[in-house]
């Protein structure tokens, strides 16, 4: 089956980011003009998903609208000869389906998930993580996509961590079948570095498969008081095979701030109108 819909919770408050998430959802947050969910949407679109769900809450509605139409600017641009502007903007909102679902309370990822169950329905479906930007030659979701295909079974990815920040992600206990694909045996959410399984973590971009569903509705509260979807997946692989995928790509954590500057600077010294004025910027700065 092919993978045609992604879930993106974005229903997240962004309390790391205040002030500037007190009236903007982070997710517009611009990584220089473009804000950083455009990213993750495209990434979606570039692996020929069709159809974009959204896990929102309160407050997040110009999420929806920033990939609608706009015809009142759209008009006023034109008036202006700003040709290149409106079709820039025609992009954005033809680019893909975009759906909603309320995610009610802050009930943790795996809850989020759960919330989309209607919209998803009874297929293999992708989930992208808002906070993990990933710079890649073949995006990341179509990587995992790619092994999908193959196998017929759920995909995570992987990255490798530092011993000390293991804790900060969902870990695996697998086995590498060749090099960068893994099968995972176990997973388990935020663990202490002596507790980790290995130093393998799961990054924000997976492909499940449907019976996800019916173990995150049965999940007692994990970490943190949250329905977490690690714990989902441990349980999951006791059903049925989960393949862990060490993506090829650049990857930043744009829900941390020294992240989110990492990614203006390594996005911005790629883009053609401010490279060189950013490098040699940096250069000065060096000195
Ligand atoms: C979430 C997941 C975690 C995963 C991480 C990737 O954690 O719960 O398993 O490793 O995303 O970014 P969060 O960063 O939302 O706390």
């Amino acid at each position: 089956m092919k993978i045609r819909k992604a879930v993106i919770p974005v229903a997240g408050l962004g309390t790391r980011f205040l002030p500037a998430t007190k009236t903007v959802p982070k997710e517009l947050l611009p990584i220089v003009d473009i804000p950083s969910i455009q990213y993750v949407v495209q990434e979606a679109v570039e692996a020929g998903i069709q159809e974009i769900i959204f896990v929102t809450g309160r407050g997040k509605d110009a999420i929806e609208d920033h990939f609608d139409e706009a015809p009142e600017l759209e008009q006023i641009l034109a008036d202006r000869g700003h040709k290149e502007m409106v079709a820039m903007l025609r992009r954005i909102a033809e680019m893909t389906e975009v759906v909603s679902v309320r995610q009610k309370k802050p009930l943790g990822l795996g809850h989020a998930v759960l919330c989309a169950r209607d919209l998803v329905g009874d297929e293999p479906f992708a989930v992208m993580l808002a906070d993990d930007l990933i710079d890649a030659e073949t995006p990341c979701i179509r990587q995992l996509v790619d092994i999908f295909t193959e196998t017929q079974e759920s995909v995570i990815a992987l990255l490798e961590v530092p011993l000390e920040e293991v804790n900060q992600y969902g870990v695996i206990k697998g086995k590498e079948l060749k090099s960068g694909l893994y099968q995972i045996e176990a997973t388990v959410e935020k663990p202490a570095a002596k507790d980790a399984p290995s130093r393998m973590a799961i990054i924000g971009r997976y492909v499940l498969r449907p019976e996800i569903f019916a173990i995150l509705q049965n999940l007692p509260a994990g970490r943190g008081g949250e329905i977490q979807l690690t714990d989902g997946l441990s349980r999951l692989v006791q059903e049925r095979k989960i393949f862990g995928c060490e993506f090829l790509g650049d990857r930043y954590d744009i829900g941390d701030k020294f992240g989110f500057v990492r990614a203006t600077v390594a996005y911005a010294l790629k883009r053609p109108d401010l490279k060189d004025k950013v490098a040699e910027y940096l250069k000065i700065l060096n000195r």
